[in-house]
């Protein structure tokens, strides 16, 4: 588990912004909770914090701007969006601005295209439709590569699965082995762990039902197409 590490994430929208930062999380084995929990936690320990949020009037979620009065000069720093815009213009200024007023390093950003139905989006029911999706998700993860490669970890190293991924933080409640169709999960050491990843369909119900968003699942289209076929044949659970 990676303890220098934490991702804090407002995502009130479309969760996209969310999405994003569980690809990013689960890369960097790190902890990642909401900013509303983040105002209640200790951040001392913490070298690194991620401050994410979508765009919401042109800059980062309120509560995400309350954490920097938690965090000071001993803490490094990287800001993540997800937006509607092409482009990203001037939207990470404020935190930008709040992190170094307090002269807090900011060692790099990263935005890219979000889901959005507001204004002129409506239109045509929704831009950027499906953003951030798996190629966000790699960009998101090479720039996480390049500011902090010391700290990422080899998801195929991880003993959990190849395109199931359980984060340090699961504290094992067990909700992914209850929701669980094709009984993918099991207990160990209070954690979950993925025994049977072949069965795997990946329909996004664990990820939705844990508590925690500690679970990640990732694949190529090339590996999505060989879930299919490996189930086509199934008449029944
Ligand atoms: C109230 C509100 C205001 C928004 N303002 C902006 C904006 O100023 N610029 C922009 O590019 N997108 C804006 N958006 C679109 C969101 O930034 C975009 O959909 C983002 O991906 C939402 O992230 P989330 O699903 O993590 O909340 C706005 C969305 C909402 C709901």
């Amino acid at each position: 588990m990676n303890k220098d590490v934490i991702i804090i994430c407002q995502s009130i929208y479309h969760g996209n912004t969310m999405k994003l930062a569980r690809a990013l999380s689960g890369k960097l084995q790190c902890r990642l909770i909401t900013a509303s929990e983040a105002l209640l936690a200790d951040l001392s320990d913490y070298k690194i914090v991620g401050l994410a949020s979508g765009i919401y009037f042109t800059s980062h979620h309120p509560e995400i701007m309350a954490i920097v009065d938690r965090l000071n000069a001993n803490h490094k720093t990287f800001i993540i969006s997800t937006r509607g815009r092409p482009y990203l213009g001037n939207y990470h200024a404020a935190l930008k601005d709040a992190l170094t007023n307090k002269g807090i390093e900011i060692i790099g950003q990263f935005s890219t295209k979000g889901y959005d139905c507001t204004g002129p989006f409506n239109l045509i029911r929704g831009g950027n439709k499906g953003r951030p999706n798996e190629k966000d998700e790699l960009r998101g993860i090479k720039f996480i590569d390049k500011i902090m490669p010391e700290y990422i970890q080899d998801l195929t190293a991880v003993p959990n699965g190849r395109n199931v991924s359980i984060a340090p933080q699961c504290v094992g409640c067990g909700s992914c082995i209850a929701i669980c169709p094709m009984h993918v999960f099991d207990i160990k050491s209070n954690r979950a762990e993925v025994i049977n990843e072949q069965e795997c369909i990946h329909c996004g119900l664990c990820q939705k039902e844990c508590p925690d968003q500690s679970i990640l699942i990732h694949h190529t289209t090339r590996e999505l197409i060989e879930i299919v076929k490996r189930h086509s044949r199934r008449k029944s659970l």
